[in-house]
């Protein structure tokens, strides 16, 4: 029942859309009848080594190139942000439980490619028959050594595939996205396309639009000799870890803040003042790594800042002040916000 949900949901999307090819051979032979020229392009993109965008700059400019027609990410339970951008291809943020992954295997889903920073539930995937394959990446573009790994996935392992990051906006949808030019040979137009105008990617991430634009794709041959066999654990260290925990307990922060600090009947687990101190927690560690005496002395100034503002915040929720969190939640906010700008978007 789930499957023919699926399918019926993908026939919607071609259906509204007329947009993702199917990948499917038979395809190519009608349309290289109809236009010799598209036949060429057709042949070069068929097995996903599309040519990098010569012309462009930023790959930003060039996705609104091809105007595609209204799609909206959906919400399946502990699964957000979900797109189906082909059969092969999903695109969506972390599964959150076990029903979520559960989800992914009605759909038939054979291999997950998670590019956040934390290390996936392998085991609770396997157990589902899904295979995963944890690739982090930056939010400032995804390095060739990346690429060149999630090229090789795309090519080497079962599909169909589900693409994560945390919320699936930014790096997922950039993943995705070349998981669109190497599996279904789409263009890089449409592929950008589909970043921008679909998954909502911000245009403050030009490197994620660069990547998908400029970056070389990797033959089959090319993938077949690379030394690299699929970890699905790939342990971030120091400032990047620390991240990765912040985001967790900020995200519940901003949610609790929105109901005035109420606790969400539907996360009766979750607790302000205990995520308050988790963040107050993982500020304190930052502070302490001795990769931070190597930063300058803003990135330093920004963070004893934001540690001041977790310890301000929890302080505020133990004495039931909602107001004072409020404020103090908005400034660490602002802090993410600045630092990320100088120090990790570009
Ligand atoms: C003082 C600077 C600074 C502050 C403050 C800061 N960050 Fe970061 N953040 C960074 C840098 C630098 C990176 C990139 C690290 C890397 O990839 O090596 C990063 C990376 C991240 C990432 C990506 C992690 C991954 O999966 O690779 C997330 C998510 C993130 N930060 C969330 C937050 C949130 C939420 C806050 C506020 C509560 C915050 N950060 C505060 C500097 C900061």
């Amino acid at each position: 029942m789930q499957r023919s949900f699926r399918f019926t949901l993908f026939a919607a999307l071609l259906g509204a859309c007329g947009a993702p090819s199917s990948g499917d051979p038979s395809d190519e032979g009608s349309a290289s009848q109809a236009n010799e020229g598209l036949e060429a392009e057709r042949t070069a993109t068929e097995i996903g080594t599309a040519p990098p965008m010569a012309t462009l700059e930023s790959g930003f400019e060039a996705a609104n190139l091809v105007v595609l027609e209204d799609l909206k990410g959906q919400d399946f339970g502990g699964l957000h942000n979900v797109y189906f951008l082909s059969e092969q291809v999903i695109s969506g943020g972390e599964p959150h439980d076990q029903a979520a992954l559960q989800q992914l295997a009605d759909w038939g889903v054979k291999t997950v490619l998670s590019v956040d920073g934390k290390v996936p539930d392998q085991a609770a995937a396997a157990d589902l028959g899904i295979r995963y394959v944890h690739v982090p990446i930056q939010y400032r573009g995804i390095t060739t050594e990346e690429v060149n790994h999630i090229v090789k996935s795309f090519r080497e392992l079962e599909g169909p595939f589900y693409v994560h990051c945390f919320h699936g906006k930014h790096r997922g949808p950039a993943a995705a996205a070349l998981g669109r030019l190497v599996v279904d040979g789409i263009s890089r137009e449409q592929a950008l396309a589909e970043m921008r105008q679909w998954c909502g990617t911000s245009g403050k991430y030009e490197g994620l639009y660069r990547t998908v634009a400029q970056a070389h794709l990797p033959s089959a041959e090319e993938t077949a000799v690379m030394n690299w066999d699929f970890p699905a654990a790939h342990p971030m260290e120091g400032i990047r870890y620390a991240m990765v925990g912040m985001t967790r307990s900020f995200d519940y922060l901003k949610a609790l803040a929105a109901r005035d600090w109420q606790p969400d009947p539907e996360h009766p687990d979750i607790d302000a003042l205990n995520e308050a101190q988790k963040l107050e927690d993982v500020f304190r560690q930052t502070m302490a790594l001795e990769e931070l005496a190597e930063e300058d002395e803003d990135f330093r100034a920004w963070m004893m800042e934001s540690w001041e503002w977790s310890q301000k915040l929890s302080l505020a929720l133990k004495n039931d002040d909602g107001e004072q969190a409020q404020a103090s939640l908005k400034e660490i906010k602002a802090l993410c916000s600045s630092c990320h700008a100088g120090y990790r978007n570009h």
